[in-house]
């Protein structure tokens, strides 16, 4: 059994200065009510950090979404005798209640990466998750904080803030990639080397969130230690490939979850303590920016009331850091690029509804389905879903379309469906005559 030290440090990692603000901060008011949303909360990233978002003293009220399993996530974690009550959602059609009122909006909801696999290479399906749950926010919950974990990061931050602009909603202090993980990656990894007590740590991390466009300041790092370079560039490296070592430790069983989890309810304990108005709340995150001539950029952070208060510059860097910092400048502008072209494409992920069953026929997207999942084929399920949907539409186009798709690719569908099952028809987008008569492309 766990004993109740250990217990009470597991609480303390959160809200170590969250715990402090409820017994000083607040001794004479209330602390205020906070709700905070979890989409994506029945996965791996998901429960423990619903669980680690239970124990904040800051939450009052905890809103656990998924396509599924959150009821029983909801139940299990409501047990808990913290303040926040937590109630669980699940499926499209409860995604309003989830978000109605959210004060912070956490976004774990989306594939993770085998072995072998970059964080772009989800970029595909995870766009889609991230475009379709921002139109959401956009709705019904405009105004939260929102913290985006789903990779690639440095995609899904542009596309969220393009989904907010259409809808007239977007607030650059409000939108927030979550890269605090490269943040507790690099302290850990310094404190090893440098042989200082890791609580005391504390290393900037800027740029993105994905191989070379993480870039740590080991030059500003505190504690100082006189490190030499062979062992700087070790440690940047590392940092860098952080989560890949996770990803090949994990061996096909996905990436980083609980350390993620611990990053995750980090920063948005961060971001609570800046609502409440708590003074000095600084941590890195992917945000808007103009400290480099990128749009969107990870830097230190302060955060208050509204959110973002103030960006941080880069301060002084080594030869090597700057460096680093023009040899990531083109892949994060292209991702930055691709995340917005994605956004405003008005044909690219196509969906229908067929009892309540949505699903994708961009050809594009599912080649990459096919490529990261072998999932043995149902033509039937297929064909029965096509017929249905000839007769809901009536369109004899369509049907010649999807059969095609169907043939070549229907080792991909099962999968497909379950997998798109929560794209809602937000992001809807209507068949369009070009996109039905261009190729079917194999690879
Ligand atoms: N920012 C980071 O540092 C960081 C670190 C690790 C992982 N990640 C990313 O976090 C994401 C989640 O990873 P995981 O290991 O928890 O994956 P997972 O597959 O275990 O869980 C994902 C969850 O999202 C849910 N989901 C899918 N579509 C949804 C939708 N439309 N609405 C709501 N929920 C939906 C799934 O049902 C599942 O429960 C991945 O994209 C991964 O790459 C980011």
């Amino acid at each position: 059994m766990m004993k109740p030290s250990m217990l009470r440090s597991l609480h303390s990692a959160v809200s170590r200065r969250s715990s402090h603000l409820a017994r000083r901060g607040y001794a004479t008011e209330p602390v205020p009510e906070r709700k905070v949303a979890i989409l994506g909360a029945a996965g791996g990233i998901g429960q423990p950090l619903s669980l680690l978002i239970k124990l904040n003293p800051l939450v009052s009220s905890l809103s656990l979404y998924d396509i599924g399993g959150t009821p029983g996530v909801a139940a299990d974690v409501s047990h808990i005798n913290t303040r926040s009550e937590v109630v669980g959602y699940q499926g499209e059609d409860q995604l309003r209640k989830a978000l109605e009122g959210a004060d912070v909006v956490i976004i774990p909801a989306g594939v993770p990466r085998k072995p072998g696999m970059t964080r772009d290479d989800l970029f595909n399906i995870n766009a889609g998750i991230v475009k379709s749950l921002a139109a959401a926010i956009a709705k019904y919950s405009p105004h939260a904080l929102v913290n985006i974990i789903s990779n690639p990061v440095n995609s899904t931050i542009p596309i969220a803030a393009e989904v907010f602009k259409k809808a007239g909603t977007y607030d650059e202090k409000r939108l927030f990639g979550v890269t605090t993980l490269d943040v507790v990656r690099a302290k850990t990894f310094y404190a090893g080397k440098a042989n200082v007590p890791v609580a005391e740590v504390n290393v900037p991390v800027v740029g993105g969130h994905a191989g070379i466009t993480i870039l740590p300041l080991f030059s500003q790092a505190t504690p100082q230690a006189n490190l030499d370079d062979d062992v700087i560039q070790a440690l940047t490296k590392r940092t860098q490939d952080g989560g890949t070592e996770v990803v090949e430790a994990k061996a096909g069983k996905g990436s980083a979850t609980l350390s993620m989890a611990y990053a995750g309810a980090y920063f948005a304990d961060a971001c609570l303590k800046g609502l409440n108005g708590v003074p000095d709340v600084v941590e890195p995150s992917f945000v808007q920016s103009n400290v480099t001539e990128l749009p969107f950029f990870a830097s230190k952070v302060r955060l208050g009331k509204n959110g973002v208060e103030e960006v941080f510059g880069l301060g002084a860097l080594s030869d090597y850091e700057k460096q680093g910092l023009e040899n990531l400048k083109a892949e994060l502008k292209s991702s930055i690029e691709k995340g917005i072209k994605f956004a405003n494409q008005n044909v690219h992920v196509i969906l229908n509804r067929v009892d309540q069953t949505v699903f994708v026929y961009d050809p594009e997207l599912v080649i990459q389905f096919r490529r990261m999942y072998d999932v043995p084929g149902n033509i039937s399920l297929v064909m029965e879903l096509a017929r249905r949907m000839v007769q809901d539409k009536g369109h004899p186009l369509l049907f010649e379309t999807f059969l095609v798709i169907s043939k070549r690719f229907s080792g991909a569908f099962r999968h497909m469906l379950w997998e798109v099952d929560a794209l809602s028809d937000t992001n809807m987008v209507l068949l369009s005559e070009t996109a039905l008569r261009s190729p079917v492309k194999d690879n």
